[in-house]
């Protein structure tokens, strides 16, 4: 089904597990991406940057989106990442994005309540769910750059006046994770992210999951997040692939030869971080 993050978490909470969030890069690996969920039995958000929706286009994006969430009976939401920009998020939402974010994240606190007020009211009356962030995480991202002293962690009692104010369906927490973080692993603030769970009542998601020790993963589940977000350990895969494939391929040979085996790693990528996300083990 072709569905909401609103959707998706909910049953992720009923069931308390977490849903896997992967930033698609290109065109090329997003077949791979629903097929590895399906193989997996759990739903999946697609999520883009505003950046990589216009190099494909929106509508392109969503459409494929929607056709195999329908065609291969697997739950797809389909989430604007990081978006600064109402124009971005009118744009997606007319295109067909079932999800986004709004990331206020670097403004006073205030103005953050406000603007995502509005997006909460734009997408909210057009079915569509939406992500605030409060706090800041740190790392480099496609239009985002915090620096190492520019983190701010999220406090628990102004995410519970920004939740209430806003009405959001999912909030991203600042706990000490970074963006594209994929050398190295970080170290979690978990009794925080404990303590946001405790007081306030919405999913909790987790930006820059690549950077994040898959034996921390349970943990986070276990204190309410019900997005996780990988990115880069999806375009370094694919990457590295690519550049081994295309290196020793005849210039004439067809192009599907080199793509497959760097889709094959994002699916590889996908089904492993599905397996700990799904909280099989847990109560
Ligand atoms: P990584 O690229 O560090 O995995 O983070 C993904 C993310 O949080 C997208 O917003």
């Amino acid at each position: 089904m072709y569905t909401t993050l609103r959707k998706v978490t909910e049953k992720a909470e009923k069931l308390n597990f977490t849903v896997g969030s992967f930033n698609m890069h290109n065109l090329e690996m997003l077949p791979s991406m629903i097929m590895a969920a399906k193989e997996m039995g759990s739903p999946i958000i697609i999520q883009t940057s505003a950046g990589t929706a216009k190099y494909i286009g929106y509508g392109v994006i969503a459409s494929v989106c929607k056709y195999m969430a329908e065609h291969e009976s697997v739950d797809v939401v389909l989430h604007l990442d990081h978006a600064k920009d109402f124009q971005d998020i009118r744009d997606a939402i007319e295109a067909g994005y079932t999800s986004v974010m709004y990331d206020g994240s670097s403004l006073p606190f205030k103005e953050n309540i406000l603007r995502t007020q509005e997006v909460v009211n734009y997408a909210h009356a057009r079915g569509v769910s939406v992500e605030g962030e409060l706090g800041t995480i740190g790392g480099t991202e496609e239009g985002v750059f915090v620096k190492e002293n520019e983190k701010v962690f999220t406090d628990p009692e102004a995410a519970k006046q920004f939740v209430e104010a806003t009405g959001v369906d999912a909030l991203a927490v600042a706990i000490g994770t970074n963006h594209g973080q994929y050398k190295s692993k970080t170290e979690l603030n978990l009794p925080l992210l404990k303590k946001i769970n405790e007081t306030i009542d919405v999913p909790l998601v987790i930006h820059g999951g690549t950077g994040v020790k898959e034996e921390d993963i349970r943990q986070c589940t276990n204190y309410g997040v019900r997005k996780f977000n990988v990115g880069t350990e999806l375009l370094v895969g694919w990457t590295k692939e690519a550049k081994r494939m295309f290196g020793q391929t005849k210039e004439d040979a067809s192009l599907r030869n080199n793509i497959l085996p760097c889709n094959d790693v994002v699916s590889t990528v996908i089904k492993h971080k599905i397996g700990i996300f799904l909280n099989l083990n847990a109560n």
